[in-house]
């Protein structure tokens, strides 16, 4: 399409969302915080008493309830805030358990086809930054640049750590590591749209990258784009 994409995939806590806002900042682009929309399904079915547990997420039937919420999510994108029916969910939603219930209920295929739509309606002019995991693979294989980012598990459980006592969350760094571990896998072991970077994508590694350094390379990979 006519509207420009730039893709930017990458396991837990990379730093997906802060490159991603920051480029989008630095174009006057859109956002598409996709991990949201996922994190939202598991809030809105935990909200509704229906199970995200893995077990029941296999039985087909129980699959086909969960799309069905997904396709009725009545969400609203306000600025920095999301609502929910009507509450506002921002906070609820940057929790571990939000994370780890998203992670479950992403594999499942009717989940991911009913977000598809929804998805796609982020991207309008002047462009669009997309993060998450399958966003240069399955939502926008066309998008002219596609990044990978990537850092060491242990670099990202300090990360993420880091940033949920600063918010006076408290979590121990062991199951932060662990969690998100067993995320990572299930994320890129599932069937559909397993985590991957894209054929065509640039791999940004930035364990030893600030911010700063991360967005100049992925403008200037845009720039190369143009
Ligand atoms: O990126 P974030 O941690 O918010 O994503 C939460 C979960 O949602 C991920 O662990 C992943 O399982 C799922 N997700 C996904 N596809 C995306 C974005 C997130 O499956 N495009």
């Amino acid at each position: 399409g006519a509207v420009p994409v730039i893709c930017i995939d990458g396991p837990t806590a990379s730093g997906k969302g802060t490159l991603g806002a920051a480029v989008a900042q630095a174009l006057g682009y859109h956002l598409l915080d996709s991990g949201a929309l996922y994190r939202l399904v598991g809030l809105a079915a935990e909200r509704a008493g229906l199970s995200t547990a893995s077990e029941d997420l296999a039985h087909p039937e129980h699959g086909v309830r969960m799309g069905a919420l997904a396709q009725a999510l009545q969400v609203r994108f306000d600025g920095d805030s999301i609502w929910l029916d009507g509450d506002n969910v921002t906070d609820a939603l940057r929790t571990e358990a939000a994370g780890m219930a998203a992670s479950r209920v992403s594999a499942v295929p009717a989940v991911r086809q009913a977000l598809l739509a929804l998805q796609h309606g982020f991207a309008r002019l002047p462009g669009l930054v997309a993060d998450g995991r399958d966003m240069g693979t399955v939502i926008f294989p066309q998008a002219p640049l596609k990044v990978f980012l990537t850092a060491s598990a242990e670099q990202r459980a300090d990360r993420r750590h880091k940033q949920l006592i600063s918010k006076g969350i408290s979590a121990t760094l062991d199951s932060l590591l662990a969690d998100l571990k067993a995320r990572d896998l299930r994320d890129s072991t599932r069937k559909d749209a397993p985590l991957k970077p894209a054929e065509d994508a640039k791999l940004l590694d930035n364990s030893s990258l600030d911010v700063e350094q991360s967005v100049a390379q992925v403008l200037l990979w845009w720039q190369g784009t143009r």
